[in-house]
């Protein structure tokens, strides 16, 4: 049978990124030309995999409304929330009528330009028979410590650590269910730590590690090299 399930993605762009220590939130810092967040969009959008892309931004946030990408006719705008998990709520209910419960949204940071088609698709692939669903990740190479303050406790095996990266792609109503059940808590800093609380698990799909998220003001030089790369 044809899958005719449809898949959105949900971008959550209601940061300040405060660790950048720049005039403006990372998603509209300068990058090859464009802003973080117009190549984030555009990469979505060439992916052709999405039947709407809603984008969660801060109702202060006087950048977005310069973006002509802002008035693409395939992006939402919704509204930002208090923590991550709120903005990606928010757009949650902005796609609730066009979304079915078993449909497939893929939520996105903002302040990962370099994801590229080939993730995105590796992750829809390998997951679309999924009854849950599950993340790009990376394994980790270095070893692990686990510390108190600057005292190390203990080496975590690292065959059984990997880094949580997005895409992570879930289901419209569960995932839906799950940001709600877990509102409030701050624990939530990705869409597979709400599933884990309430007992579902996600799998991992290896991505590739050259989709970093903007964090450090160092992190523009290497998302240009990576850009100019792909
Ligand atoms: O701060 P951090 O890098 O973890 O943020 C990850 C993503 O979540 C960013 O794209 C940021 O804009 C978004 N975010 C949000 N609403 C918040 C906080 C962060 O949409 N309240």
């Amino acid at each position: 049978m044809i899958n005719s399930l449809k898949y959105f993605a949900v971008v959550p762009a209601a940061g300040v990124g405060k660790r950048m220590q720049a005039d403006r939130p990372k998603q509209y810092l300068s990058l090859c030309n464009h802003t973080v967040i117009e190549h984030t969009l555009s990469r979505l959008l060439e992916a052709e995999a999405f039947t709407t892309v809603a984008v969660a931004i801060s109702v202060e946030d006087p950048y977005w409304p310069e973006l002509e990408i802002s008035r693409h006719p395939q992006i939402l705008t919704a509204a930002g929330g208090k923590e991550r998990a709120d903005s990606v709520l928010s757009a949650l209910k902005s796609l609730e009528n066009q979304a079915a419960a078993d449909d497939w949204v893929l939520v996105h940071d903002a302040a990962r330009p370099c994801i590229t088609s080939a993730d995105i698709h590796k992750l829809i692939e390998t997951l679309k028979q999924d009854a849950t669903g599950g993340i790009l990740a990376l394994p980790s190479h270095d070893t692990l410590k686990q510390v108190d303050g600057c005292q190390i406790q203990q080496t975590l095996d690292r065959r059984t650590v990997w880094r949580a990266l997005t895409p992570q792609m879930f289901r419209f109503g569960a995932l839906k269910q799950a940001l709600e059940q877990t509102q409030g808590n701050l624990a939530i800093t990705d869409e597979a730590s709400a599933f884990e609380l309430i007992g579902q698990s996600a799998k991992i799909v290896e991505g590739r590690p050259d989709n970093i998220k903007i964090t450090q003001p160092e992190d523009l030089l290497l998302a240009q090299f990576y850009l100019e790369q792909q």
